[in-house]
C-alpha cells in the first residue's frame, strides 16, 4: 500500500520534497518528449488560489509552485497571505502575489483579478478554497450564521469563478477546481451550513462545466476527507482527532495530509485530466463510507442560539 508523502502540521513549506509527477516537462528534449508522458506541464502557468494563505490552500500553492507555477494567493488577511507568499517564494523560487480580498465582495474580487492580470498577464487555473466552518446544530444555528457560511463557500465560489470567466477564461480557456467536502453526502450532524454550502458548490461545478465547456474551461470539485494540520480539522475534529477511534475505523485508518490533497488538485489542474470535467473527486481514504454520524455529539451540544 502506498505510504503518504511527508507533511508538516504548520503553515510552513515542506523541508524536503520528492516529485512524484515530472517537475518540469520543458527540461525534456523534443526526442525525450516523444517517449515520456507529459505529466505536469505546469511550468509558467499562473494559479489563482483563494484561501491560499493557510492550511490546504497553502500546500496547494506550494505544490503547484514546486511544479513550475506562479501563484496568486488571496484572502481577507493581507498579513496572512503576505507572510505565506514570502515562505512560498523562498522555498520554491517561483513568484507568489499575495492579495487581500473577501470572496463575498464582487468589487474586491474584480480588483484582485485585475491586479493579478496586471502582474502576470494571464491566469490559467483557479482554485476556490476559501471557506468558513464551525460545529453547530441546525436548531440553534442563527439565520446569519447559516447565511455567512453559504456566502463564503457558495456565493464566494460563484463570484470568483464568474469574474475570472469574464476577465480571462472566456477568451483563453482555463481550469477551475472547487474544494468541497464529503459532509453533505450523508448529512453530517452539526454541519447543515457547511454541508448545504458544499453541496451547492458541487452542483455549481456541474452547471459551470456544462455552460463553459465550449470555451475550453474544465470545472471539477475536489472533496477532501479529514486532513491533518488544518483549521478545518482543529474546528471539527479537535486536537486528538488523529487518535480517535473514528479515524482508525476508516478504510485507510488514518487522516489524510495536505500534500495528498495538493497532489490530487495538481492532477485535476494538469493536462493529465484534460478530458475530466463536471466531476467530484473524493480524496478521503474512503472515510465517508464508514465514518459514524455524530448523533451523540448532537444530543450534548451546547451552542449560542442567535436568531
Ligand atoms: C455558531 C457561529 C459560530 C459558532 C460564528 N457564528 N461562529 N454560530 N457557532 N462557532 C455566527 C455568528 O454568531 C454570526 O451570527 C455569524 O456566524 C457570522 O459570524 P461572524 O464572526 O460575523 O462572521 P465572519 O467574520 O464573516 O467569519 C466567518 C466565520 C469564521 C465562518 C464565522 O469562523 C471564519 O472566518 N472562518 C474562516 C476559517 C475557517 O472557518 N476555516 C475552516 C474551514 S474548514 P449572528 O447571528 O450572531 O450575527 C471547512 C471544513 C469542511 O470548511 C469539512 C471538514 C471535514
Ligand atoms: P483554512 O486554513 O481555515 O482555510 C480557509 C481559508 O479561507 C483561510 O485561508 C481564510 O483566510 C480563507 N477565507 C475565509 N473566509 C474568506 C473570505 N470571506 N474571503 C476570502 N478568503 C476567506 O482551512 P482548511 O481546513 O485548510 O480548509 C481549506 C479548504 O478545504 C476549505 O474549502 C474547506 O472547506 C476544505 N476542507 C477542509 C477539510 C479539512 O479536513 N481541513 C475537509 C474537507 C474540506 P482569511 O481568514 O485570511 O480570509
Amino acid at each position: 500500500m502506498a505510504q503518504p508523502p511527508p507533511d508538516v502540521e504548520e503553515d510552513d513549506c515542506l523541508p524536503a520534497y520528492r516529485h512524484l509527477f515530472c517537475p518540469d516537462l520543458l527540461r525534456l528534449s523534443s526526442e525525450q518528449y516523444l517517449f515520456q508522458l507529459p505529466v505536469s506541464c505546469l511550468r509558467d502557468k499562473v494559479a489563482f488560489i483563494t484561501g491560499g494563505g493557510s492550511g490546504i490552500g497553502f500546500r496547494i500553492a506550494e505544490i503547484f509552485m514546486r511544479h513550475g507555477c506562479h501563484t496568486v494567493i488571496a484572502s481577507r488577511s493581507l498579513l496572512r497571505v503576505s507572510t505565506a507568499a514570502e515562505k512560498l517564494a523562498a522555498a520554491t523560487g517561483r513568484r507568489c502575489l499575495p492579495l487581500c480580498m473577501d470572496v463575498r465582495a464582487p468589487p474586491a474580487v474584480m480588483a484582485a483579478v485585475d491586479q493579478a492580470l496586471q502582474e502576470f498577464g494571464k491566469i490559467d487555473i483557479l482554485i476556490n478554497g476559501a471557506a468558513g466552518n464551525f460545529l453547530c446544530p441546525a436548531s440553534t444555528l442563527s439565520f446569519n450564521a447559516f447565511k455567512t457560511v453559504l456566502d463564503i463557500d457558495t456565493v464566494g465560489t460563484f463570484n470568483v469563478s464568474r469574474v475570472l470567466y469574464e476577465k480571462f477564461f472566456r477568451d483563453h480557456g482555463g481550469v477551475i477546481v472547487n474544494i468541497t467536502a464529503t459532509l453533505q453526502i450523508r448529512g453530517q450532524a452539526l454541519q447543515v451550513h457547511a454541508g448545504s454550502a458544499k453541496a451547492a458548490v458541487d452542483a455549481m461545478t456541474r452547471h459551470l462545466a456544462v455552460e463553459w465547456g465550449p470555451q475550453n474551461i474544465r470545472v471539477n470539485s475536489l472533496a477532501p476527507g479529514p486532513i491533518s494540520g488544518t483549521e478545518g480539522m482543529r474546528r471539527l475534529g479537535g486536537p486528538q482527532a488523529s487518535l480517535s477511534k473514528k479515524v482508525l475505523e476508516s478504510p485507510l485508518q488514518r487522516l489524510g495530509n495536505k500534500t495528498e490533497i495538493a497532489h490530487s488538485v495538481l492532477y485535476l489542474a494538469s493536462p493529465l485530466a484534460s478530458y475530466v470535467t463536471g466531476t467530484v473527486l473524493v480524496v478521503d481514504g474512503g472515510a465517508w463510507l464508514t465514518f459514524p454520524n455524530d448523533m451523540s455529539k448532537l444530543a450534548g451540544f451546547e451552542s449560542p442560539a442567535k436568531l
